[in-house]
């Protein structure tokens, strides 16, 4: 955020005076302290650079002609060492004189004599130009703070990135789906149904990026269980189940907030509303959020995709089993959030799975679990 900018405060502005003669010094030290400025005095050049070390000072008022340094050398230094803005004050000189003024980088110059008056409108004008300056320079200087901040973020997300990266690697051997199009699917679903729900942004990220590491668990199950071609026995099945306590296992104690997310998700990915999932047996919101919506996206991909034990349904046909199952095995509200943008969904599904048949086009076969229990179409 960028803060806002200071007021310009009489009292806060330090002006150094230099002139040789003491009537005008004293003068102006006196009209530019009642104008309510801090105000110093320097009878020559040598004197000034000395204060001008020790002491801040935001406006330099000098003469020319003065004996030792000239206000034109003054000027130069100041230019070169300092931050002061410089007004010279000038007798009769010459044009050449003016453009090396100006070329040195006078803020102003005013012909003597001159009324205070004029030159407390002159003083002023420089101010207001220096605060735009500093105020510029500040700006500038809070967007590379910012921007180097934005950096940092980045560069911890990169560091989980690359950690979970690692770790899916790990799983992806194995074979029991088709590994890279099942994460990408799982994560879209999962952030169209938490953006729907109205999730924070950063939770829909965090979301989007650990609900692929959902079955990681699986890792631990043997093969001949997990590509097993029909029905599971009950004691299968209750092996099959611990790949969530695995899931957990494996991500526990991350200091990278997706993996974090990761590990809650492995471990609430199959709970169900109506607590009759597990591994906990969890019901309603005592499920974690992010694995109730992982859970729908998950059946949704499994019942959609070619798994050892299944041919892919139609989209409508999980549409609709997931439909009945609202309120038993989903969380009505991310039920009817996934429902929300039905399109979306069949969008996700075909670009990344063209083989799942998306209307009723070629007859399909029930996976055994399903016999006896379904009556749609
Ligand atoms: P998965 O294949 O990723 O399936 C995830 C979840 O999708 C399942 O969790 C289930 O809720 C749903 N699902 C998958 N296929 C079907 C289906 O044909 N019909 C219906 N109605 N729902 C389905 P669940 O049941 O806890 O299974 C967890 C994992 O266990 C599955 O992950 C899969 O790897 C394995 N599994 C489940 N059933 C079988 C099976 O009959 N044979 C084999 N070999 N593995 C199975
Ligand atoms: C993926 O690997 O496809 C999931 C991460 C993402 O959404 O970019
Ligand atoms: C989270 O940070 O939301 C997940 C906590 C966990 O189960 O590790
Ligand atoms: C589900 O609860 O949606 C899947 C379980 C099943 O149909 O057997
Ligand atoms: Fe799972
Ligand atoms: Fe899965």
């Amino acid at each position: 955020m960028i803060d806002p900018a200071p007021e310009l405060i009489p009292e806060k502005i330090y002006i150094l005076v230099v002139d040789d003669e003491e009537v005008i010094r004293e003068m102006l030290q006196e009209a530019i302290g009642y104008a309510g400025y801090n105000c110093s005095i320097a009878e020559n050049g040598t004197r000034a650079l000395e204060i001008l070390k020790k002491e801040r000072v935001d406006v330099v008022i000098t003469d020319i002609k003065m004996p030792g340094i000239s206000g034109i050398e003054l000027l130069r230094e100041v230019k070169e060492n300092h931050e002061a803005d410089v007004i010279v004050m000038t007798g009769f000189i010459e044009d050449f004189t003016y453009e090396k003024i100006i070329h040195l980088g006078a803020s102003d110059f005013i012909g003597k004599p001159f009324r205070n008056k004029e030159l407390l409108v002159r003083l002023k004008r420089v101010l207001k130009e220096r605060n735009l300056l500093v105020e510029r320079m500040r700006i500038h200087q809070q967007l590379l703070d910012s921007m180097s901040e934005l950096q940092d973020a980045h560069e911890a997300v990169h560091d989980a990135y690359l950690d979970t990266i690692k770790r899916l690697a790990i799983a992806a051997e194995y074979k029991d789906e088709e590994t890279g199009e099942h994460i990408s699917r799982i994560s879209s679903y999962c952030e169209l149904i938490a953006l729907n729900l109205g999730l924070p942004r950063s939770m829909v990220e965090n979301i989007r990026y650990a609900s692929p590491m959902h079955d990681v668990g699986k890792i631990g199950i043997p093969d001949k269980i997990l590509l097993k071609p029909g029905k599971l026995t009950a004691q299968e099945l209750e092996i099959i189940k611990s790949h969530t306590t695995i899931g957990e296992n494996i991500l526990a104690d991350s200091s990278a907030e997706i993996l974090q997310y990761a590990h809650q998700i492995a471990g609430s990915h199959h709970e169900r509303w109506d607590g009759r999932g597990y591994p906990r047996g969890l019901a309603g919101e005592a499920i974690p959020i992010t694995g109730r919506i992982v859970g729908i996206a998950d059946v949704f991909d499994a019942l959609t995709s070619a798994r050892p034990y299944k041919e892919p349904y139609p989209a409508e046909v999980a549409f609709e089993i997931i439909r009945q199952d609202r309120g038993k095995h989903f969380d009505p509200a991310v039920a009817d959030a996934f429902f929300k943008d039905r399109e979306k969904v069949i969008c996700i599904l075909q670009n990344m799975n063209p083989t799942c048949p998306i209307q009723h086009i070629k007859p399909f076969q029930w996976s055994d679990r399903e016999e006896g229990t379904l009556s749609i179409c």
